[in-house]
């Protein structure tokens, strides 16, 4: 028998006890990278999903591959974000759980951040997300629901060098994901959070070229490698479960034992 893989599901046993069969699943960022991965492990667990992006390529791909809906938007309108879920779940549809994935990082030294780069990291990594969880929220009202907010170990360690506006957009994501869990428990809404460390996709890999990138991560993960998008997807999955009923306003960190150091 062949050793197991760290990153493939057989869809059998993806969503094994998860109690997500059917559910009504919107996934932000799902173009690419750890969204995409949730997207696809979401649908191979039997949830109805609902994949949005600003990228309509990699969301078109993604549809064929999982057979995701999909709804091509930028997130940083919030007027587009309460259209997304308007359009989700539609006159009949039902909203169970919203992931926000989506994000980017720009990093820039706090001398060379000018007001509209701040402001578009502000938009579209905190903003969205809150313009989300307002609109879901309101979805999930009449039987309750799950939220998961994708933050980054950058919250709490300052993150990569320059990334000051991203890092703060990640500390706000997870006071929204504590707020929101307060205020919408009467409601039987569950909010948590989810930080990545250092995750191989796109996002994470800007800025630093092969080798650097892998002996970074060797040098500095008690692991000694960066994540796979499906391992955060995974734990994205759990926390948006019926395994984690008892869950909410809890911040799970991916990272390979990084934080420990
Ligand atoms: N990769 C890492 O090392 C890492 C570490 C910590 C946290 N994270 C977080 O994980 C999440 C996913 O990141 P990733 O690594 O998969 O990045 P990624 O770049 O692979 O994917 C991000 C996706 O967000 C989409 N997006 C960007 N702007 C958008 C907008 N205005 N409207 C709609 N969609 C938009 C992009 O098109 C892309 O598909 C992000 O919230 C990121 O901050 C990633």
């Amino acid at each position: 028998m062949s050793a197991p893989s760290s990153t493939s599901v057989a869809p059998a046993e993806a969503g094994a006890g998860l109690g997500l069969d059917g559910r009504g699943a919107i996934v932000t960022g799902a173009a690419s990278g750890i969204g995409r991965a949730t997207a696809r492990l979401l649908a191979e667990a039997g949830a109805r999903v609902c994949a949005v992006d600003v990228e309509a390529g990699g969301l078109a791909a993604l549809a064929t591959e999982a057979g995701c809906a999909t709804i091509v938007a930028d997130l940083s309108d919030p007027a587009a974000c309460a259209r997304v879920v308007a359009e989700a779940t539609g006159p009949h549809g039902r909203l169970d759980i919203l992931v926000n994935a989506a994000a980017i990082l720009r990093r820039v030294a706090i001398a060379d951040m000018d007001d509209a780069l701040w402001h578009r990291l502000m938009d579209v990594n905190l903003r969205s997300q809150f313009a989300l969880c307002r609109a879901a929220a309101a979805a999930m009202r009449p039987h309750g629901g799950r939220i998961v907010n994708v933050s980054s170990t950058a919250a709490f360690n300052g993150g990569a060098k320059n990334s000051s506006a991203y890092a703060i957009t990640k500390g706000g994501s997870v006071a929204l994901t504590r707020v929101l869990a307060r205020e919408l428990a009467p409601q039987g809404i569950a909010v948590n959070g989810v930080c990545p460390g250092g995750i191989d996709t796109p996002m994470g890999r800007q800025g630093l070229p092969e080798p650097e990138w892998s002996r970074h991560y060797e040098a500095n993960v008690p692991l000694r490698r960066a994540g796979q998008p499906e391992e955060v997807a995974r734990a994205i999955l759990f926390v948006a479960s019926e395994w984690a009923a008892g869950l909410s306003g809890h911040v799970l960190d991916v990272e390979g034992g990084l934080m420990l150091r």
